[in-house]
Formats: C-alpha cells, structure tokens, sequence
C-alpha cells in the first residue's frame, strides 16, 4: 500500500501539461470492439483504469500493442467473446460501456455489473431502456447483466434524466444497428463529442454530439484508423483550482480552452486571474488578493462538472465568509467532507447542499481519498494547509489521473509517495 505526504505552503507556479482524458478513454476502449481491424489511440492516458480496460480488451482475444506510453494499437479482429473477465470489470464503471460495444459487435453481452466511485445509488435503468428501445432483450435477475438483441435495429431513444454513461451506451449499440436512431435528452459532455469523433473517424455516421439530439445512422462498414483522444477537462480544472488555492502561477497546456469556460467563471467570480491561449490557460493569483466567496452547483455539461465539485469545495473553505456548493448530479458526493473537516474546515453538509464557513488556515492531518476526485480534493487541501498531510487510499487517485504527484513536484509542490508499511494489529 501506498500513501501522499504532502508539506503544505508552496505557492505552485510553472507549466504543466495535461493528459487524455480519462472519460473519453474508458468509452473509446470499448468502441474499438466495433471495428474488425486496427484502431491507434494516441494520447491516451498512462492511468490505472485505462490499464485495464486494455487487460479486458487482451481477455476478450484483442490484440493490444502498446507504441509507447500514451499510443496503443488496438485490433479486434480476433474478440471471440461477448463476456468480459468479472473480476476485472467490477474495478470500474467505465466497463458498463462493455455492454452497448458488445452488443453492436455481437448482438448479445453478458456483463457483471459494474463498479466505479461510490456516490450513493448509480442505477443502470435507462442504459436498459435504451437496449430495449434498440430491440435487445435485457435480464438482470441473476446477479449477471445479460443482454440479447435477434435483429438490433434503430431506435428512438428519449432520457428520463441527463445520462453520461446511458448515451455513451446507447452510441455504442445504435453505431452498428440497421436504421436511423435518435437519441432525446443526450448528455452533451466533451468525451460524448469525442466518442462521436472517434467513431465517424472509423467510418460511423453521427450527427449533433454535444447537443440534446444525437442522430445516428448504422453501418455495418466500420474500418480502423487513428484518433487522438482531447485532453481532460477535469485534470485541467484540478491544477486551475490547485494553482488558485496556493496562490500560484501556472500555465496549463494542451487543454481545450472552451471545455475549461465554467470553471474559469467561477474562479474569476472569486477573485482569481484567468488567461486563455489558443490551447493553453493560465491561472495566477495577484499580490494581495482577498478571496472573494462564491455559490455554484454541479450539473451535467455546460454546468459546473461534479467531477470538480471537490476540489472547488477544497478552495473554498479557505475563502473568507459563507459559500455553498450544491450538487446537482448525484445523491451523495459529500463524503469527502468529514476528511476536509479533519483538517479544520468548517463545513455542514445538509443533504445535497454544502454550506462552507471559511477558516484562516487548515492543517495538516491524516485523511483518506474516499474515491477519486475526493483525492485530488485532498491534495489541494494538502497543498494549503499548514504542516504534513498523509493521504492515504490513494489507489482511488491512481485511477485517473496520469504521474499526478510528479506534475505537481514539478510545480514546485512538496508531495511524496511512500510505502505504508502495515502496523501490526490484534
Ligand atoms: N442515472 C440514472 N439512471 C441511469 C444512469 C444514470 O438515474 O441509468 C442518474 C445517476 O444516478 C446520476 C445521473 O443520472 O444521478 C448522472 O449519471 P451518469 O450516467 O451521467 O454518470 P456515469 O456515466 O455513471 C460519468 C462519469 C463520472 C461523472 C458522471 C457525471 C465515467 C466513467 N464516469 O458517470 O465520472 O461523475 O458521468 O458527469 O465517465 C469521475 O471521473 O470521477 C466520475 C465519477
């Protein structure tokens, strides 16, 4: 096991570079399973959960070779399988995804539900809906998701609620089913658009990604070819926030300037500097500022990401007088709170709403990375506070975000990584 020491007090300032994004990876992987022939993904990111989705596609009889870090070939030529290995697709949510590519591949799927951060429920009822409006017959009643389609064939699809994973799905079956589907009420997040780039790179046809509507019209002719994956919204909002909060100056590069406008927004509105280039952002703290207090809620893409909302949270318990931070995605993302009060933030958590007193200073302490964005949230916390603060549970962090510790050294923070050596208990 491993843990982060983190000694708090550096202002970070530099550059540092970003990575692919980790969403847009964990829903490519699989879309390769459509295509018999080699796709090459660059810029992807060397993370754990990308790791293994690649181990998946290798079980499933793909053909993986790794060019360098961040490129790999991919021919699925030869995936025999429409049932991934259960021990490795509970370790991530992103493997739902297996069962939207399997069924266009396959017409049938057989998955173990999946894993993945805990946030309270994380239902799976309109990624069915959306099979079954694609003609697939779905079974849940034997601990196994077990999907069948005779004929898959288009559908329309309308969400009850705004879906990340449930429209990544529906693309994933719709891509290859006979006809025109339409998808109502899509998810409109930066790696559904890249999703939707991917595929009509390999030869799909898919219209309006990024909007409410995404249009889809199957083909059974998808070849391979190579795709660069854009890079992550929210590794580039966490060193935004990392830099405001330690009163720093960092320029971030390879990003995607317009994916980054809200959370620019709502450091601007608390008094931090923000400058765009054309594929770069900067963030800087003038001498003297006052922070200012702000509200925000965390809704689905253009909103405020909910992959953002602790690291935010992070910041603003020191930021003098009273902000909130509502979330508007999931039922429970506030675990991380009780960690942030261990080191003297004062915040109350009253169901999806997060009312935060800010404190001068918080202190060094022991904490846990409850579940991945709440481990970047304690690296910023650790980076402000006074004294060391040890992290520990930092495999949550591993999963997502790509030599996250080296590139905040680089900054000039003073993070370590060290063995834990388990005591001995009776
Ligand atoms: N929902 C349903 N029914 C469904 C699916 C979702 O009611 O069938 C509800 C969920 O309970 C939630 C809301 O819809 O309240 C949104 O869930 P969504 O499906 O959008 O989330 P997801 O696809 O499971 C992805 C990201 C999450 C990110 C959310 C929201 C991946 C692998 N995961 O999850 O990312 O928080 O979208 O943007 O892409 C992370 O990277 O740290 C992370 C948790």
């Amino acid at each position: 096991m491993e843990k982060l020491l983190i000694k708090g007090g550096n202002r970070l300032c530099g550059e540092v570079t970003i990575s692919g994004a980790k969403n847009a990876a964990v829903a490519i992987l699989p879309a390769c399973l459509l295509v018999k022939d080699t796709c090459r993904i660059e810029n992807l990111p060397d993370i754990k959960d990308v790791k293994l989705f690649l181990k998946i596609l290798e079980q499933l009889n793909a053909d993986v070779k790794y060019i360098d870090k961040n490129t790999v070939e991919i021919d699925c030529t030869n995936v025999n399988s429409y049932i991934p290995p259960g021990d490795l697709t509970r370790r991530m949510r992103g493997s739902s995804y297996l069962m939207g590519a399997l069924l266009g591949r396959f017409s049938r799927f057989s998955v173990d539900p999946p894993g993945g951060c805990d946030f309270g429920t994380r239902p799976i009822d309109q990624h069915i809906k959306s099979f079954e409006a694609l003609g697939a017959t779905i079974d849940t009643s034997r601990g196994v998701i077990n999907g069948e389609a005779e004929n898959l064939k288009a559908g329309h699809i309308f969400f009850d609620v705004v879906t990340v994973g449930a429209t990544i799905n529906a693309m994933l079956a719709a891509v290859s089913a006979d006809g025109m589907t339409v998808i109502e009420n899509a998810a409109k997040e930066p790696h559904i658009v890249d999703l939707a780039n991917f595929l009509n790179n390999m030869g799909a046809n898919i219209r309006g990604a990024g909007t409410d509507t995404i249009k889809i019209k199957g083909t059974k002719n998808l070849h391979g070819g190579t795709y660069a994956i854009i890079p992550d919204q929210i590794e580039a909002g966490t060193f935004m926030i990392a830099a405001a909060a330690t009163r720093g100056d960092v320029v971030l590069k390879n990003v995607i300037p317009r994916h980054l406008e809200i959370i620019s927004a709502k450091l601007i509105e608390a008094g931090v500097k923000v400058s765009e280039g054309e594929d770069s952002v900067r963030v800087w703290v003038e001498e003297g500022t006052t922070f200012r207090r702000i509200n925000f809620i965390a809704l689905p893409y253009p909103g405020f990401p909910t992959d953002m909302q602790p690291q935010l949270v992070a910041f603003l318990s020191i930021i003098p007088g009273t902000s909130t931070a509502r979330e508007g995605v999931w039922e429970n993302r506030f675990r991380y709170v009780n960690e942030l009060k261990r080191m003297g933030a004062n915040i109350r958590v009253e169901g999806k709403l997060a009312i935060v007193d800010g404190v001068d200073k918080l202190m060094g302490a022991h904490v846990k990375a409850t579940d991945l964005r709440a481990g970047a949230a304690m690296i910023i916390a650790g980076l402000m506070a006074d004294g060391t603060t040890e992290i520990t549970d930092i495999y949550h962090i591993d999963r997502g975000y790509e030599n996250f510790e080296e590139k905040f050294v680089q900054l000039g923070g003073d993070i370590q990584r060290v063995q834990v050596v388990d005591d001995m208990i009776d």
